[in-house]
C-alpha cells in the first residue's frame, strides 16, 4: 500500500463540528422507538442527516491512519495523564470550549449531551454509578483541544493489530491503512491469541479508550465497560469479534447494550434545568471522583 500522504490542516478535519459523527451513526441505528411513534417534523429538524460526504471523508481518514502504531504512539503520550489538571466542574467548562459552528440553533454544547444522556439513565432508575457513566462518557473529546485530529477522537472505535471486520462502517476504507496489507495485522487474529479477552486487545485510538483509563479507578466494572466500548458499534451492535472475547466480555456485553440507547436516543432541542439538577450531580461527582481530573 505504501506510507499515506502527510495532511495539511484543512484536510485533517472535514465534519463541521464533532456531532456531525454521531448524527450519522442516529442514521444507521434510528430510535427503534421513534420509528414505531412517527416522529413529527419538529423532532426530525434536529436530525438532518450530515452531509454525507464529509462523513465518508472523515472515515476514509479514520481508517486510512488508525494503524497499530499510531494508537501505541497515541497511549504513550495521552495515557500519562501528564497534559493538564483541572478541578472537575471545570472540566466541563473546558470541555464545551468544543462549540459547534455548524448548526447553533440545533445543537446542544457537550454538556447538555452529557447531562441529557445521564437524565435519562436516572429517569429510568439505574444505579447511580451509570449517572455518573452518563454524565462522563464523551469527557475523552477533550482530546480535540489537545490539537488532535477528528479522526482520532470520535468515529466508531475497532480492534487494531488484527482483521478489521467487514461490518465497520465504510470496510472499503482499510485497503488504504499499511496495517491491512501488513502480514503481522492483518490475520484473524494478528497480534492477538483466540479469546484473549478486549481487556488485551488495543482498540482504535479516540475517546472511548482516553475516558476510561482517566475513570478506571472511580467506576464499577460494569460502567468502565461502558465508558470504554460505547463506540464498538460493530461489536455492541452487530455482534462481531466474538473470536476475540472471554467469558468475562460477553457477560458485560449486555451492559454496553443498555447504556448505548441512552447516549444515542436522549437528545433533546429542550435543555435540562441546570439550576435544579445542580446539587445532585454536585453529591453524585463528589461521591465517585477525587477533586481533580488529570488529562
Ligand atoms: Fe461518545
Ligand atoms: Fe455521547
Amino acid at each position: 500500500m505504501g506510507t499515506a500522504t502527510p495532511l495539511s490542516p484543512g484536510e485533517t478535519n472535514p465534519l463541521h463540528s464533532l456531532d456531525e459523527w454521531e448524527e450519522d451513526v442516529l442514521q444507521r441505528y434510528p430510535d427503534p422507538k421513534s420509528i414505531a411513534k412517527e416522529k413529527d417534523t419538529e423532532a426530525y429538524r434536529n436530525y438532518e442527516a450530515p452531509a454525507r460526504d464529509t462523513v465518508k471523508e472523515f472515515y476514509r481518514l479514520n481508517h486510512t491512519y488508525q494503524t497499530y502504531a499510531f494508537v501505541k504512539e497515541k497511549q504513550r503520550n495521552f495515557l500519562k495523564f501528564d497534559k493538564k489538571e483541572m478541578p472537575v466542574w471545570d472540566a466541563f467548562d473546558f470541555l464545551n470550549q468544543l462549540v459547534d459552528d455548524s448548526d447553533p440553533d440545533t445543537d446542544l454544547d457537550q454538556f447538555q449531551h452529557l447531562l441529557q444522556t445521564s437524565e435519562a439513565i436516572r429517569r429510568d432508575g439505574h444505579p447511580d454509578w451509570m449517572v455518573m457513566v452518563g454524565l462522563m462518557h464523551d469527557m475523552g473529546k477533550v482530546l480535540c483541544l489537545f490539537d488532535e485530529p477528528q479522526w482520532a477522537v470520535v468515529g466508531d472505535t475497532f480492534p487494531v493489530g488484527c482483521a478489521y471486520s467487514d461490518k465497520i462502517v465504510y470496510p472499503e476504507f482499510f485497503e488504504h491503512n499499511p496495517d491491512y496489507s501488513d502480514e503481522r495485522y492483518n490475520t484473524q487474529y494478528g497480534v492477538y491469541q483466540p479469546n484473549c479477552g478486549l481487556r488485551n486487545v488495543d482498540m482504535s485510538w479516540g475517546h472511548d479508550e482516553y475516558v476510561y483509563q482517566m475513570m478506571k479507578d472511580s467506576l464499577p466494572e460494569e460502567g468502565l465497560y461502558m465508558l470504554r466500548y460505547h463506540s464498538f458499534y460493530s461489536w455492541h451492535r452487530e455482534g462481531q469479534y466474538d473470536y476475540l472475547m472471554d467469558d468475562h466480555d460477553r457477560d458485560m456485553l449486555k451492559w454496553v447494550k443498555l447504556f448505548n440507547p441512552y447516549d444515542l436516543y436522549s437528545k433533546n432541542p429542550a435543555p435540562p434545568n441546570w439550576t435544579e439538577l445542580k446539587p445532585y450531580y454536585q453529591a453524585l461527582v463528589a461521591k465517585y471522583l477525587p477533586p481533580t481530573l488529570k488529562f
